[in-house]
């Protein structure tokens, strides 16, 4: 039996039951697989189910207001996706009628949508031969070829898709992407993989030759960067002011509470904007109330707490006005769902009343 049917057989056998294997249409396969990209099934399964139930089909989408989308992604972090869904749920209504193209050229078009998630949605929605490559398939391949250079970086990228390419099994396009990837997730496991229970065992290079353990590398050169910032709780009356900004480097187009870097900066990019400019001088006195380690994609971050109660709110509504910011004030109880970061619990527990 060929190693392509082998995994065939075991997929159908032991696939997780999962709500968005249920049915072959490209709008949820869509959905989910956008969510899987930075998070785990168990975590993503409860707001999977929400949002669907919320935006059933790319009308729906289309139609919300991007806040309103980013209140559905509470949780899930990494909230340019959600951004990109919305924008890409108007322009398949407007091209396409809100029917997902069976054209991978088109499909990469779409905001937010590169090459993993194209070839997903293609072969698991509509059986197209496509084959993906993620983290999970990368390790399978390395490990099944024999693949001995550093699987990050493009070119590995590109070699490795050639070999997914040439593995697929082009009689069930979509059931393979899966079963690789549902391979690498529960047998083919980074540290400690179960090679005497896997389909693939026979031909594995890596079981063959002791190297499940040096197989694959991944040899990153990616910086990490640190930073050391401020958030700021501006209060009045118990409501706290959240605002947005479209140019920081994190949280844009989304209500947040105040926020900056400070102290040596990497570069332009995290520089401060002018309303925290104007926050650090109005109160440069204040003490923070304590700091949390936070980190995004590659940045360590260090967030002093800075708590501020005001008496009126005349002066900021002036800087906010004049600076042209949309902004709002929240109840304490509101704050999670109007700012929604995992940031805005953190920041939760230093306020203690
Ligand atoms: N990881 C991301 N998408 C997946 C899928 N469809 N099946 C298994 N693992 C996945």
């Amino acid at each position: 039996m060929n190693p392509q049917k082998k995994l065939h057989d075991w997929y159908l056998l032991h696939k997780r039951d999962l709500p968005f294997r249920k049915k072959k249409q490209a709008y949820p396969i869509w959905i989910s697989e956008v969510m899987l990209q930075q998070t785990r099934v168990t975590a993503m399964l409860p707001l999977f189910e929400v949002f669907l139930e919320r935006f059933p089909n790319p009308e729906s989408l289309a139609k919300a207001s991007e806040e309103e989308v980013l209140s559905y992604w509470k949780g899930l972090g990494y909230y340019s996706r959600a951004r990109n869904i919305r924008k890409a749920a108007i322009q398949l209504v407007n091209q396409y009628n809100g029917a997902f193209p069976k054209d991978l050229e088109m499909v990469l078009k779409l905001p937010g949508i590169g090459n993993y998630t194209a070839r997903a949605i293609l072969s698991i929605a509509y059986d197209l031969p496509f084959a993906v490559l993620d983290g999970n398939v990368k390790r399978v391949l390395s490990r099944y070829f024999g693949y001995t250079k550093n699987i990050l970086g493009p070119q590995a990228d590109k070699e490795l898709q050639n070999k997914a390419d040439e593995f697929l099994n082009i009689e069930f396009p979509g059931d393979h992407n899966q079963a690789v990837m549902e391979l690498g997730a529960i047998i083919c496991l980074p540290e400690t993989p179960k090679c005497l229970v896997c389909p693939l065992m026979e031909g594995c290079f890596a079981r063959i030759h002791g190297k499940t353990k040096e197989i694959p590398i991944r040899e990153k050169n990616q910086k990490q960067v640190d930073l050391i910032g401020e958030i700021w709780v501006i209060e009045k009356d118990q409501n706290y002011l959240l605002i947005k900004e479209t140019k920081n480097r994190f949280l844009k187009g989304m209500f947040h509470l105040p926020y900056g870097f400070i102290g040596e900066l990497p570069n332009e990019e995290y520089k401060p904007s002018e309303f925290q400019t104007f926050i650090r001088s109005e109160w440069k006195e204040n003490q923070s109330i304590g700091k949390f380690k936070h980190t995004i994609t590659h940045h360590r971050l260090e967030y002093y707490v800075h708590h501020v109660i005001l008496k009126d709110t005349k002066k900021i509504e002036s800087v906010l006005e004049s600076f042209q910011m949309d902004s709002k004030w929240v109840k304490r109880a509101e704050l999670e769902s109007e700012f929604p970061s995992s940031l805005a619990k953190k920041v939760k527990k230093f306020l203690l009343y």
